[in-house]
């Protein structure tokens, strides 16, 4: 590949250039928010296969169009100036990615090579990649830490970690530095932007539509398990929180900081009946739960330790509580319960 030669230029009095990949989906649109909140002037790049117009912060500028056009890709770098790149567009459903491994290659893997290739040619150097704990598979060991092995049990986990291990090798040539942050399940919503997935896989938006009566009741898998109430234990964080994180991580970058991985977790976790019975309370109506067997391949405990980014790079939750994140999903939920139609 010919690598074409590109004088940048100062950046603006508004601060970095950032473009944000998926920034009309879920974490993106509130990353982009906050982003334009600190002065950041974003370029959003999606393609709206999951996205939605509606969510793109009226303050940042949208491309249409998809990661594997190269020349799209890299005329937006070009044109806009680029300096760095935050990474959220990807295909994210752990059981579609059993059924069909290859949609979720081709966009993670092939489409984000051709996001590297466009940074390379137009001299974009860092990027922050929203990569997820599914590259562990199977804790060694909760909570799980960076060190820890990472033997992914589904193509979603893999396509992401194959992803990370490019990244490694284009840091190595000189290329560019990354860091990768490693998470679970984001939750909660800003003022203006909210979780809205079709299909919906998520606990809490589908507790929240059980409260609103948008569905009959909600589905408990297992609660067998070697937990303290029997249900199983998983991570939230508030999804502005995330997004903060994506924020330190470019200022570490944009400070010359090397390449790093860091997961972002909230310490113990919360338990699936917590969850119910936390949003019970906040919603102040009844959830029918109803139980079934477990499913295969779920592990009784999934937490992150966050103890590394809060070290290195003062990452500290403003939402570190369940009942703080629940309230502000039931708050978007209530004024959105149509998503963004
Ligand atoms: N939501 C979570 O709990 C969670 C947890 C861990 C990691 N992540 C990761 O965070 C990122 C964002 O998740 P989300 O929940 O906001 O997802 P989302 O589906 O709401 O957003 C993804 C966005 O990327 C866009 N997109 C996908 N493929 C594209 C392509 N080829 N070209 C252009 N745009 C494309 C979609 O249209 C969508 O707007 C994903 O990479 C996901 O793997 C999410």
């Amino acid at each position: 590949m010919n690598i074409a030669k590109h004088e940048r230029q100062e950046p603006d009095a508004g601060g970095m250039r950032i473009l944000v990949t998926g920034g009309a989906g879920y974490i993106g649109s509130i990353a982009v928010e906050m982003l334009a909140n600190e002065g950041y002037t974003v370029v959003v790049y999606d393609n709206l296969i999951k996205g939605h117009k509606e969510a793109v912060d009226p303050r940042a500028r949208f491309v249409e169009g998809d990661l594997a056009d190269l020349p799209l890709v890299e005329s937006t770098l070009r044109d806009n100036n680029i300096q760095a790149v935050m990474h959220f567009a990807a295909h994210s459903l752990v059981g579609e990615s059993v059924e069909a491994p290859g949609k979720y290659f081709n966009n993670n893997v092939c489409a984000g090579l051709t996001l590297i290739e466009a940074m390379i040619r137009t001299g974009a150097k860092m990027l922050v990649f929203s990569s997820t704990a599914a590259t562990y598979g199977m804790p060694e060991s909760v909570p799980i830490k960076e060190t820890d092995s990472t033997v992914p049990i589904n193509p979603y986990g893999e396509s992401k970690l194959a992803f990370e291990r490019m990244l490694k090798w284009f840091d190595e040539a000189g290329d560019l530095k990354f860091v990768s942050l490693r998470y679970f399940n984001a939750a909660g919503a800003s003022d203006n932007f909210g979780e809205v997935h079709d299909p919906e896989t998520h606990i809490i938006p589908i507790v929240l539509q059980a409260a609103l009566g948008q569905r009959p009741q909600v589905q408990i898998y297992g609660d067998d398990y070697p937990t303290p109430d029997g249900t199983a234990i998983r991570d939230y964080i508030h999804v502005e929180d995330l997004a903060q994180a994506h924020i330190l991580a470019l200022g570490w970058l944009a400070e010359g900081g090397e390449s790093r991985i860091f997961n972002l977790g909230n310490g113990s976790g919360f338990s699936v009946k917590e969850v119910i019975d936390t949003a019970c309370k906040v919603t102040g109506r009844e959830i029918t739960a109803q139980v079934g067997p477990r499913r295969a391949g779920d592990p009784p405990v999934l937490v992150a330790s966050s103890e590394e980014i809060a070290t290195s790079l003062g990452w500290k939750p403003k939402y570190p509580g369940l009942e703080e994140i629940i309230k502000t999903a039931w708050e978007w939920q209530q004024t959105h319960p149509l998503g963004y139609e």
